[in-house]
């Protein structure tokens, strides 16, 4: 296992790999890895020679009153997570390495960070795209992985590395989650018992919904419907949002075309707990 911890080295060792013919993969992480994130790994290391898995807690993209200070960390137990998962090279930069002059460059995507997270969370995606753009430079990789369960995020990554001309193929690779059907997030180690056993409610609400509209339900009132009354069933659920959005473009319509692929969306807190979950109804 390599560790790096500055860019220089990590565009030297990327530079060095693809004068030696091999191709570069990479998995931007902000660390406290689960299977979720080392799917992305195992699935980019069965395809690329190298990959580098980034671990860095960006503080860009936390709000104030957000959970930066509180995010875990643990770099040691996340190198062994990478390496199980078949990655080899690690970049663990510094918040210094990635910011040598504090926040000044900020790269702002218009568009699809307007609504959902983008509302609730001013200024987070332009935490995202900025430090993205940053570990894109660093890692200098072909191909990038990204997990459907920051939909809006890759849909931000996707048009930040459209717009800047950036020679990167963005992938983006399904959600896993417990067996309950709760999606995997570093978050989900705030919750206590109770907590947790309530957050089932999120994905019971999702799924009723995409069996609705598989069903061919196109109204978006009664996808959402569907969701909230779901939602409402669990008290401490504090709901910001449950919507159904065309997939491609993030619109909320009412009424979908029979055709268009539909994706929904919740967020919301359990106690302390920020959660956010989507699935995508593909009808095509
Ligand atoms: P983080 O939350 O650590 O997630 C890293 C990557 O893992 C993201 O692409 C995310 O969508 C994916 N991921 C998270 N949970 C997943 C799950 N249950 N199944 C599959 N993939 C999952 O997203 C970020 O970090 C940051 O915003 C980052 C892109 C690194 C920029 O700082």
């Amino acid at each position: 296992m390599t560790t790096i911890t500055t860019v220089l080295e990590m565009q030297a060792y990327v530079e060095a790999a693809r004068r030696a013919g091999k191709s570069v993969g990479c998995v931007p992480t902000m660390g406290a890895l689960h299977a979720g994130h080392a799917s992305l790994v195992t699935f980019a290391a069965a395809k690329h020679d190298v990959v580098v898995t980034s671990i860095f807690v960006n503080p860009t993209q936390f709000g104030p009153g957000e959970d930066y200070d509180a995010y875990p960390r643990n770099l040691e137990r996340d190198i062994a997570i990478v390496e199980q998962a078949g990655g080899a090279v690690v970049f663990a930069p510094t918040v210094a390495e990635m910011y040598p002059n504090g926040p000044n460059t900020t790269i702002h995507v218009g568009g699809v960070t307007e609504m959902l997270e983008g509302a609730s969370r001013l200024g987070h995606f332009d935490g995202v795209a900025t430090v993205v753009c940053k570990l894109f430079e660093a890692m200098r990789p072909d191909e990038a992985y990204f997990g459907q369960k920051d939909f809006q995020q890759t849909l931000v990554v996707k048009r930040m590395t459209e717009d800047l001309l950036i020679p990167v193929t963005i992938t983006v690779l399904p959600t896993l989650r417990e067996s309950d059907g709760l999606a995997m997030s570093s978050r989900n180690a705030y919750m206590n018992a109770d907590e947790r056993e309530q957050s089932r409610i999120i994905s019971k609400a999702l799924f009723a919904a995409r069996d609705l509209a598989k069903k061919g339900e196109n109204r978006s009132a009664i996808l959402q419907e569907t969701m909230t009354s779901i939602l409402s069933t669990v008290s401490n659920f504090i709901v910001e949002y449950a919507v159904a959005a065309e997939a491609v473009t993030l619109e909320s319509k009412p009424t979908f075309s029979a055709t268009s692929d539909i994706v929904l969306l919740i967020a919301g807190r359990l106690g302390r707990t920020r959660l956010i979950d989507n699935v995508i109804v593909s009808r095509t």
